[in-house]
């Protein structure tokens, strides 16, 4: 199973992802996460991308398509993946096809969270993640169990350096219009499952399942 995840930030890619990874056993590839671990542990590609992530501007094609390109050849992502936040731009969808061509691996699913800007903007505002794991919180919609403590790996919880109001802005503006483009892309090919991302986060689970499972 090859899945591209498709949504505005703050659709819930991550929150659902986690689900996914588990129940369908498929590593969750996350463009987001990985430069957020090199900016992290200080890599060379952590500098290069620290400015555009801040910003909330999106890091440049080539760079990005390195990555994934990198990323897809390890063992585990030789049995299907969920790519989350990638491709973002038109040429990066051109470069993924291209990568699964190569390993005859085709997308079998492409899975787009719709969620309204007003929404969107409550969501990011209110977002904790865990600094060692990455997990997603929210203030009011998904709180831990204890107050900035990670329920899953005991860590801090910390606000993403790019859910201030300035770059969340940006981030929408970036991505606004590619996303609508990237799934008029894979309806034409019939990939493309529209989910309404503004259920609870358990019903959006359930339309990801059936869908996943075929049932829809
Ligand atoms: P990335 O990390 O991919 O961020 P994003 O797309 O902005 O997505 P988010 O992580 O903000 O949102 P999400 O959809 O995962 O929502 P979440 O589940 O956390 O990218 C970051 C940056 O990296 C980019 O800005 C760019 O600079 C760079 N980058 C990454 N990929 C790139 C690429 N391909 N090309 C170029 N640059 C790239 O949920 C959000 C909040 O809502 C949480 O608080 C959660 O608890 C809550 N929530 C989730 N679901 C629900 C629900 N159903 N109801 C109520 N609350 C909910
Ligand atoms: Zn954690």
């Amino acid at each position: 199973m090859q899945v591209v995840f498709l949504g505005l930030p703050g659709a819930g890619k991550g929150t659902q992802a986690a689900n996914i990874t588990q129940d369908f056993g498929i590593p969750h590839i996350a463009t987001g996460d990985m430069f957020r671990s090199a900016i992290a542990a200080g890599t060379p590609l952590g500098k290069e991308v620290q400015g555009y992530l801040d910003a909330g501007l999106l890091v440049p094609d080539e760079l990005t398509i390195r990555v994934v390109r990198e990323r897809l050849q390890a063992p585990d992502a030789q049995n299907g993946f969920l790519l989350d936040g990638f491709p973002r731009t038109q040429p990066q969808a051109v470069a993924l096809d291209e990568m699964l061509a190569e390993i005859s691996r085709p997308l079998t699913h492409v899975l787009y969270l719709v969620v309204s800007q007003e929404e969107l903007l409550s969501r990011l505002t209110g977002r904790r993640v865990c600094k060692k794991c990455g997990a997603s919180y929210h203030v009011i919609f998904n709180p831990s169990r204890v107050e900035n403590v990670c329920d899953r790996c005991g860590g801090e919880l910390i606000t993403r350096p790019d859910d201030e109001p300035k770059a969340v802005a940006v981030r929408l503006r970036e991505n606004m219009q590619r996303t609508e483009e990237l799934a008029a892309f894979y309806a034409a090919r019939g990939l493309l499952a529209k989910i309404d991302g503004e259920q609870p986060i358990g019903h959006v689970y359930d339309e990801i399942w059936r869908t996943l499972r075929g049932e829809t």
